[in-house]
């Protein structure tokens, strides 16, 4: 690729020419670090909570003598350290509701069941279900982690700020929103933007698989770390996870890990890296 057509994109996707390469690296390291191994919620941050997994035993200990000494109630000191949950084949998540079988399902009947779904609590605050959208037979499927406010409010996924970077992330390889085929983790948005939670995942699961299915993609894009982390059923961090082709759990669909748009807007010297996974996933599917 010549200088120029090179400046073009990096212009497209808001990438500033000029960074120096040191404070880049430095702060590339840290920024990986704050969001992979502290746990902190990684993408669309905004007015979000951490969630803490609550220590019963000791709660319930406490509670006893809270009443002798007439104690205030502290469950929220009992909470421990956030973790992240992620979907392993080892987690065991006690599902509330059976998913329907969707492995012969045609788009109008998928989209039909989801839009419809109520397998998971996140249907009694949802606006609208984010089905996904796009070329029903494109080679490239970008997946995300779950639609935020304004997707909730259109049914379309990456539609808010974060959507416009993804596209301009697309058009930077030369693609355009209409070409991919744009889905996420999950069907519905969690509560101010807060992760997946296991059990909703593992529900909505059926929905994305037959989507792929249908779709049969010669590469699928994940941006972010918890829709890798749920796609690829792994912990590992989001440095390690790029840069490297993977393959689809049980099929041979090669897929690549790059940051999330919501991230890019809040670390754009990142988007440098973020257009390094690009290449690299043009690459893969040319292989
Ligand atoms: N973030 C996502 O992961 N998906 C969307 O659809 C929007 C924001």
């Amino acid at each position: 690729m010549d200088g120029q057509t090179r400046r073009h994109y990096l212009k497209a996707m808001g990438i500033p020419l000029w960074v120096p390469r040191a404070v880049e690296t430095e702060r590339i390291e840290e920024a990986e670090v704050s969001l992979t191994d502290v746990g902190a919620k990684s993408l669309d941050l905004s007015g979000t909570e951490l969630e803490a997994p609550f220590d019963a035993s000791a709660y319930a200990e406490y509670t006893q003598f809270q009443q002798k000494a007439s104690l205030p109630d502290l469950s929220d000191f009992f909470k421990t350290e956030k973790t992240t949950p992620v979907l392993t084949p080892k987690t065991l998540v006690p599902l509330t509701a059976v998913p329907p079988d969707c492995t012969k399902m045609d788009w109008l009947s998928l989209e039909q069941s989801v839009s419809q779904c109520e397998l998971c609590n996140l249907h009694k605050t949802r606006q609208r279900t984010v089905f996904g959208i796009g070329n029903q037979q494109a080679s490239w499927m970008v997946i995300g982690e779950a639609p935020g406010a304004e997707e909730d409010r259109q049914g379309e996924p990456f539609v808010g700020r974060a959507g416009q970077l993804l596209n301009n992330m697309l058009a930077a390889i030369g693609l355009v929103r209409e070409q991919i085929y744009i889905a996420n983790i999950l069907k519905c948005r969690p509560p101010n933007n807060r992760d997946p939670k296991p059990d909703e995942a593992l529900l909505c699961r059926g929905y994305l698989e037959r989507q792929i299915a249908l779709v049969q993609p010669k590469l699928i894009l994940v941006v972010g770390r918890i829709a890798a982390h749920n796609l690829l059923n792994t912990t590992q961090s989001l440095a390690k996870l790029r840069g490297q082709r993977h393959d689809l759990p049980h099929t041979q669909i090669p897929v690549v890990v790059t940051y999330h748009p919501a991230y890019l807007l809040r670390q754009p010297l990142d988007k440098r890296k973020a257009w390094q996974d690009l290449q690299f996933a043009r690459q893969t599917l040319a292989r």
